[in-house]
């Protein structure tokens, strides 16, 4: 993949947002309780957490498509829920766990719905929206797939593509969760690079969920640790992933070294079956 796009598209406005004593739930479970959760601006904060703990409910409440039961999620202070569609979607792009392609839907087609909340009624398809399209399409180099049906990709084809359709809705804020599923390891690095640059070079908030706690310590300057629906911890990476969160958090034994490449906590499970030492 590329770097991110050479086209300016500006420096992005300094937005909050804020999870405040949040609880969520679906019918008569309660899956995220109590929850503070100030998003630092032009960061990139990683959470992390196991399975089920409520980490897809969480952005999608602050991505404003789950109501919270109590609490709220503040957007530039104002509560999320009472601003308006097109106002939420034009600051805030959420890549969800498992999008859905409209049946039959062409690459090209479904990036260019990223531009949707820019569009006004009457001018409506304009060359700022080409070239953010055309700009999505070539850094996460999914251009040659422009005319392919979205339902004939490969599973990392298809992630790439959702990506490219979240970057060219150029917004101040972007939510991924789990962006590197179904991608090799050079396409997830690849595309941890591109969100640091859009971070670095642009001041894009990023908020990611990452199932690799070892991607997450490299790329977080932020990392939150999630348990059965609560905070667990939050801060810097090296002082959020110790041995002892990880138990607690995943229930599993590791070692935590520092990564040689970066600098940053590296964590090796224990397991069962292949442990010289188990330390
Ligand atoms: N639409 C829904 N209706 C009912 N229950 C749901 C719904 N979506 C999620 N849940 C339940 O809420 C809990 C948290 O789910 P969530 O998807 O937020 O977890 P997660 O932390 O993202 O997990 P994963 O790592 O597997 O993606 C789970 O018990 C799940 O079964
Ligand atoms: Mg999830």
């Amino acid at each position: 993949m590329s770097a991110a796009p050479s086209t300016p598209l500006g420096r992005a406005a300094e937005h909050t947002l804020a999870v405040d004593g949040v609880t969520l739930g679906y019918g008569d479970r309660t899956v995220i309780e109590g929850f503070d959760l100030p998003v630092p601006a032009g960061q990139i904060t990683c959470i992390v957490g196991a399975n089920a703990c409520g980490k897809s409910t969480l952005l999608r409440a602050m991505a404003r498509l789950l109501a919270p039961r109590s609490g709220q999620v503040l957007l530039d202070g104002k509560a999320v829920h009472r601003l308006p569609t097109k106002q939420v979607a034009r600051t805030l792009g959420l890549l969800p766990q498992s999008p859905l392609a409209p049946e039959g839907i062409v690459v090209g087609d479904l990036v260019a719905r990223g531009r949707h909340p820019h569009q006004r009624v009457l001018a409506r398809w304009s060359a700022e929206d080409e070239a953010a399209v055309a700009g999505a399409l070539e850094v996460t180099e999914t251009a040659e797939l422009a005319d392919r049906p979205v339902d004939e990709l490969s599973g990392g084809q298809r992630q790439r593509v959702w990506i490219a359709m979240a970057l060219a809705q150029q917004t101040d804020l972007l939510l991924l969760d789990e962006p590197t599923t179904f991608l090799d390891v050079s396409h997830q690095v690849d595309v941890l690079d591109l969100l640091t640059e859009l971070n670095r070079e642009r001041g894009t908030t990023i908020v990611m969920v990452l199932h690799d706690l070892n991607l997450a310590a490299r790329y977080a300057d932020h990392l939150v640790a999630v348990c059965e629906g609560r905070l667990h911890a939050a801060g810097e990476p090296a002082e959020v992933l110790t041995a002892e969160v990880v138990q607690e958090v995943f229930g599993m034994r590791s070692r935590i070294i520092t990564d040689p490449v970066s600098g940053k906590p590296l964590v090796l499970p224990i397991g069962r079956h292949h442990a010289v030492d188990a330390g």
